[in-house]
């Protein structure tokens, strides 16, 4: 056994977003994910869209003292935009949302938890889209700063801890390459020019944190992974390098050093595909860099030689064009869901943090393990023994601890998710949840996982058997 001990004031916590926990009642917009299952509901897990999801909106206050009976002394949620404001171009405030969040936020104060709140988890509001092409335009970029505004006006008297977005990349590849995600386009020069308003809608929010002077910090959740190559061969290791400039520094040192890496714009530019930006705009990137970055990680990515030659001919632009998705043989999966397990990648992201960005003060802001029917693990006092969800976190934490033991500069660890929640187009398929919820009755009850994180944040350590640590 190796005792891991944390340090006192390390955040135990875990992360929702709005869309995915509140359910839709009063609400006067869709989000992008709402139209998005309105249309085609097909498309969604047993056709269950986010009208309910966990009723956070109803259950708040009893959903937070759960949480806090995990033991957990942060909590990430986002404020919808589809909810917050109710004029989208005069960006007026909807009052009886106000009272809402400020009930939330209140109540978790209460309990003794700091709320860390999100301003845009894959949820612009739909007319947005249909009006202006959403983050393909700038005019949406600027709405989206001014709500940024109303939301540190109305709430950072008490939030102390914001985040413009959630998994940019997320939006950029699921809306505009790979169609997992609404508008579900596959268009390379659009994706790149949405990787770049968003940037440009997160440096303005911070600008705007800025000038009101408050007292807290302000940041980015990105989904980082190393981009590790399936050899060693010079083929594998370019792809690898093309990949790691997609996957983790467009938005990296953007967000941290205020410069797109040159190696991108410069590839952006051969292919004929960059953004369109102007001085103003990259100085303002530049100036308004984070204070904070939250690092939500599931799985490695692993990438091997493209396909084709680049050189083929009438091939649109697409990043991917410069590598392919490589499946390590036999490699150690969650099969449940279809994702590797590489618990290791933390320690990697950890060292690159420290090593290649000023050691950044940072925290894992989103990690989990979903699977689906956990009724399966209920026992006879109808708790959900999810021994492998306590594994996967214990496994995680030691590559954490181990970073953090060679001074990367990591503030806390944050499970996705507190409750079982609604997720974009599975659903409830994959439950994530320290406290399960029945989605029919919204009856929720604490997992085993639950009661092993609540030891460990009161204790700040936990024991690991070193026969599951492989070095
Ligand atoms: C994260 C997102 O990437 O993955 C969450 O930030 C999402 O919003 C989570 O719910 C899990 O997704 P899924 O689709 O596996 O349930």
């Amino acid at each position: 056994m190796k005792k891991l001990v944390f340090p006192e004031h390390f955040w135990w916590g875990a992360a929702t977003s709005g869309p995915q926990s509140e359910g839709n009642f009063k609400k006067k917009h869709q989000n992008v994910m709402d139209y998005w299952y309105a249309k085609a509901p097909e498309d969604f897990y047993n056709q269950l869209g986010p009208d309910t999801a966990s009723d956070f909106y109803h259950d708040f206050q009893e959903d937070i003292k759960l949480m806090k009976a995990c033991g957990l002394n942060t909590v990430r949620t986002s404020i919808q935009w589809s909810r917050l404001i109710d004029n989208l171009e005069k960006n007026t405030v909807d009052t009886e949302a106000a009272a809402f969040y400020n009930a939330v936020i209140d109540a978790f104060i209460a309990n003794e938890i700091q709320p860390f709140i999100t301003l845009h988890h894959f949820d612009l509001p739909a007319e947005l889209l249909h009006k202006y092409g959403g983050w393909e335009s700038k005019y949406v970029v600027d709405l989206f700063a001014g709500f940024a505004e109303q939301c540190f006006e109305l709430f950072g008297d008490r939030v102390k801890h914001w985040f413009t977005h959630n998994e940019p990349l997320v939006v950029v590849e699921g809306g505009y390459l790979e169609q997992f995600h609404y508008p579900k386009k596959v268009d390379g020069k659009a994706a790149v020019q949405v990787a770049y308003n968003l940037q440009l809608a997160s440096s303005k929010a911070i600008a705007k944190y800025r000038q009101l002077k408050q007292d807290g910090q302000i940041g980015i959740i990105l989904n980082l992974t190393p981009a590790y190559p399936a050899s060693q061969d010079k083929e594998d290791l370019a792809a690898s390098q093309k990949a790691d400039l997609w996957y983790n520094r467009l938005f990296m040192d953007a967000s941290s050093k205020g410069e797109f890496p040159p190696a991108l714009v410069r590839l952006l530019e051969e292919e004929g595909v960059l953004w369109q930006t102007d001085e103003n705009e990259l100085a303002l990137i530049g100036e308004n860099t984070i204070d904070l970055l939250g690092v939500n990680f599931y799985h490695p990515n692993r990438v091997q030689r493209p396909r084709y030659s680049p050189n083929s001919l009438a091939v649109d632009f697409l990043p991917d064009k410069y590598w392919q998705r490589y499946d390590l043989p036999m490699a150690r999966m969650n099969i449940d869901k279809g994702w590797e397990i590489y618990p290791q990648a933390v320690y990697d992201i950890a060292k690159d943090i420290q090593e290649n960005y000023g050691n950044l003060p940072w925290y894992i802001s989103e990690n989990g393990m979903g699977v689906s029917r956990e009724e399966r693990y209920l026992n006879a006092e109808g708790i959900v023994e999810d021994d492998y969800r306590i594994q996967f976190i214990k496994e995680h934490l030691y590559w954490l601890h181990k970073g953090m033991s060679e001074g990367s500069n990591c503030l806390g660890y944050h499970l996705w998710t507190p409750i079982d929640c609604w997720s974009w187009s599975n659903a409830y398929r994959n439950r994530y949840g320290l406290i399960a919820n029945d989605i029919h009755t919204q009856t929720k009850k604490l997992k085993k996982s639950a009661h092993w994180l609540r030891k460990t944040a009161e204790s700040g350590q936990f024991e690991i058997e070193s026969a599951i640590i492989k070095e």
